[in-house]
């Protein structure tokens, strides 16, 4: 059986969608995950009519950062399964005075609404790891950009994480427990190459980044203590083993001796045609 936290935020309470939000939100302001994001959108070429789709936009952060530049006119769309992350994407973009600039609504990101061929640019940002079916998803990108359009797609190569708190056995149990409770397809990153031929996209550039800390986590840390917490509500981990190791790397961090590690990669790609 596939799970993902990110295909059960329905069912969360609201204490578990804040949880989702707020991490999604860290995520956004990190600036290691800020470099990696802003890296690969400098390399589309956004000229001053094109149609942005965000695709699987959560909490907006990749439709908010763009909207903040006036090189374009157009408002971004930004699609999401979660009615409560399309609440709070709507609610953060009036917060920021951006809403004319962008237009969020729900929606399945492998059954979309939208014509053939409504945008220049759709971009997959951490979704393609959640989703039940990524071909279902990446092929919906293909057909509802233009020919000659560009689909992005940045996610992590989840497969890669490490967190460490120096006591092996435990830290990769409990990294197997938390992709098993959080990431519905922790290896798809090397699976791209093959998804893009079967839906008709070319691949123009790969970017690789590994996003690594160590003696002091905060970004891993982060993610540790929001996903194991969201994993204990869902009841996808026995609560007590969890939080004994989330206290063990709390006091690795505290002791300067932790370690958190995980490579993602980006493939900016081109519908042909
Ligand atoms: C890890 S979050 C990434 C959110 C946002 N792109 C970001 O990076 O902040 C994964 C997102 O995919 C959304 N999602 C999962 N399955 C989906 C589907 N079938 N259609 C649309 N969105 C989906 C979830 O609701 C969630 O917002």
């Amino acid at each position: 059986m596939t799970r993902d936290i990110f295909q059960m935020i329905g069912s969360l309470d609201s204490d578990g969608v804040q949880r989702v939000v707020d991490r999604l939100e860290y995520r956004g302001r990190d600036e290691a995950f800020v470099t990696m994001r802003e890296e690969y959108l400098s390399r589309l070429e956004i000229v001053p009519e094109a149609r942005i789709l965000d695709l699987g936009c959560g909490t907006g952060v990749v439709a908010r950062a763009l909207a903040t530049r006036d090189t374009f006119h157009q408002p971004i769309v930004g699609v999401d399964f979660s009615e409560d992350l399309v609440a709070a994407a709507t609610r953060f973009a009036t917060e920021e005075g951006i809403d004319e600039r962008v237009e969020f609504r729900v929606g399945d990101a492998s059954a979309l609404e939208d014509s053939d061929t409504t945008f220049d640019i759709v971009i997959l940002h951490t979704v393609v790891s959640h989703v039940p079916d990524p071909v279902a998803v990446i092929s919906e990108a293909s057909r509802v950009v233009r020919p000659g359009g560009a689909v992005a797609i940045f996610d992590g190569d989840y497969a890669s994480l490490s967190l460490a708190t120096g006591e092996h056995e435990g830290d990769s149990e409990m990294v197997q427990a938390i992709l098993s409770a959080v990431v519905a397809n922790p290896y798809v990153m090397r699976q791209v190459p093959s998804i893009l031929q079967e839906v008709g996209l070319d691949l123009e550039g790969f970017m690789a980044n590994v996003l690594a800390e160590a003696g002091e986590v905060a970004f891993f840390l982060n993610l540790a203590e929001s996903y194991v917490s969201m994993a204990i509500r869902a009841q996808l981990m026995p609560e007590d083993k969890a939080r004994e190791w989330l206290n063990l790397y709390r006091r690795s961090v505290l002791s300067k001796s932790s370690f958190g590690s995980c490579n993602y990669y980006t493939y900016l790609t081109r519908r042909v045609g």
